[in-house]
């Protein structure tokens, strides 16, 4: 606790300075120990948010994921809060009600009436637009005596800015708290100008930026099962390992979200975020103390070793069919598949490759690691490594189920030296009750920024594809249900082949 307790906000305000900003005055709360999930209002040094409000309230997002969240949470006894939608149309609260319980039926139904009705009860409706101040005023009053609120700009990125400069004019950003939906910038000099609009109004303990793979039950794993074991750390280097893939693969198009999709593109959807988070769990330092805000330095120092992507360390592609979209342009040449070799130039990774590598519509959804492990120095037996492929990997499942397996080659009864692969499997989990949404608002809530993501390793994690983000070759094609363009798979070549996780059939 003494050790804790005599720690200063070193970290944060490192940052800041690296930076040459200076935000709003903050006191840091990332000394909240990694282990205590979820952390008690008491463990946790931000007081808990006393009204939740949602911008974009009517959207999509609020539909799909929000309001299954905090039905989830109302199940649980943790929404006790006033919960205030705005949004745009001039909704009456009953219509807010109706448009909520259809989302939750919808997500797979509203078994438990009273947590239904303790939700709606709940909820209060503000309409107007972003850009006029009285929609803020009018905020203010449905918040009544709520004095830290917590927003969720549940709204298109292009009204980020107008939404928090609003909030700060209003006086709303006082002791509240912001969370900020993903993408946060589209490249490097988006997100920095984001964060100096947000860092103008809130503290960057006050600043929620989601990725919801930090929710996940298995990607916080592997921070788990790095450091809560010893036998992996003697290995876990350039000495050991070949080389690392992470694949993330979907069976699906864009599902309707053409023009979102054409103003992103895999790269920016989910490789800069989503599985550049799985990159930085996996190659990052231990933490020097037991504090989120130590987990937070050392996966910024990952992507700050990252070497800047190259156009040829890129392979992009475009399933068949995805220019009849819905609001695709005719002749896009936005990658909806994306493959990619990376280096981290740290003293541990040095020499490494990490291939990324994630689509729509291919054979497969599924998320899976694979830690390659260099063979053995020499090949004794007839049948072993190398001539057979991998001999020793670390596999970790991330989805749709959970596991962590070890392959290794043994011997098969009988007198001869031949043997086969097995995989031990360490660990084999379903998805946890809890969603990713649900954790993770009900820990912004709380104050905890355990599982969010920090503004310089958003910023680091940009600057190593901005150089790749306009300056690529065009689009590869390729056929829905297969793995993309076989240009993919000579970018992995020199080291190997992409180990395809096991075709798991999902409801489209
Ligand atoms: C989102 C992307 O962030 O993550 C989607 O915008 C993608 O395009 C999704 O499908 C994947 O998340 P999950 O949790 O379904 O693996």
């Amino acid at each position: 606790m003494g050790f804790l307790a005599i720690r200063g906000s070193g970290a944060l305000n490192g940052v800041r300075s690296l930076h040459g900003r200076v935000g709003r005055a903050c006191r840091s709360d990332d000394r909240v120990p990694i282990g205590g999930y979820p952390m008690s209002n008491t463990e946790c040094r931000m007081t808990a948010a006393d009204a939740l409000v949602i911008f974009g309230v009517t959207g999509d997002l609020a539909h799909k994921m929000i309001f299954p969240a905090l039905y989830a949470m109302a199940r649980h006894g943790n929404l006790n809060v006033p919960v205030v939608g705005v949004a745009a149309p001039p909704w009456s609260l009953e219509q807010l009600r109706e448009h909520a319980t259809d989302s939750i039926v919808q997500a797979g139904g509203a078994d438990d009436p009273d947590a239904l009705a303790r939700l709606l009860s709940l909820l209060r409706y503000v309409g107007g637009d972003y850009n006029d101040m009285q929609t803020f005023t009018a905020l203010k009053q449905a918040l009544g005596d709520a004095r830290r609120p917590a927003h969720y700009l549940a709204i298109p990125p292009a009204l980020f800015a107008t939404v928090i400069q609003g909030l700060g004019s209003a006086g709303l950003g006082d002791q509240a708290r912001v969370i900020v939906e993903k993408p946060f910038g589209r490249d490097l000099a988006s997100a920095r100008e984001l964060n100096r609009i947000a860092l103008a109004v809130f503290c960057e303990d006050a600043i929620f930026r989601i990725d919801h793979y930090l929710g996940k039950e298995a990607i916080m794993n592997i921070l788990y099962f790095r450091f809560a074991n010893s036998f992996l750390e003697p290995i876990w280097n350039r000495d050991c390992v070949a080389s690392v893939q992470i694949t993330l693969a979907e069976e699906f198009g864009v599902k309707g979200r053409g023009a979102f999709y054409e103003s992103a593109g895999c790269l920016r959807d989910v490789i800069q975020n989503h599985l550049f988070q799985i990159v930085a769990l996996l190659a990052m330092e231990p933490p020097a103390y037991q504090g989120y805000g130590a987990v937070h330095s050392e996966k910024a120092k990952v992507f700050q070793a990252m070497r800047p992507l190259h156009p040829d360390d890129l392979v992009r592609g475009q399933y068949a069919g995805y220019r009849e979209e819905p609001g695709v342009a005719e002749g896009s040449d936005v990658e909806t598949f994306c493959a990619l070799r990376l280096f981290i130039d740290s003293w541990r990774w040095a020499g490494v490759p990490w291939y990324l590598r994630s689509g729509k519509c291919l054979a497969a959804t599924a998320a899976e690691v694979v830690v390659e492990l260099k063979p053995p120095p020499q090949r004794l037996f007839d049948d072993s490594a190398p001539l057979e492929g991998r001999a020793n990997y670390l596999r970790f499942r991330l989805s749709p189920d959970s596991a962590v397996a070890l392959a290794a080659r043994v011997k098969r009864a009988g007198k001869e030296f031949v043997g086969d692969q097995r995989e031990l499997y360490l660990s084999e989990q379903q998805p946890g009750e809890q969603t990713p949404y649900e954790r993770l608002l009900g820990d912004a809530m709380a104050g905890n920024g355990a599982l969010f993501t920090r503004e310089d390793a958003v910023e680091a994690a940009w600057t190593v594809v901005d150089p790749v983000l306009e300056t690529h070759g065009r689009v590869l094609p390729y056929d829905a249900g297969t793995w993309g363009p076989k240009q993919a798979d000579a970018l992995i070549a020199p080291h190997g082949a992409w180990h395809n996780p096991v075709t798991v059939r999902m409801a489209k």
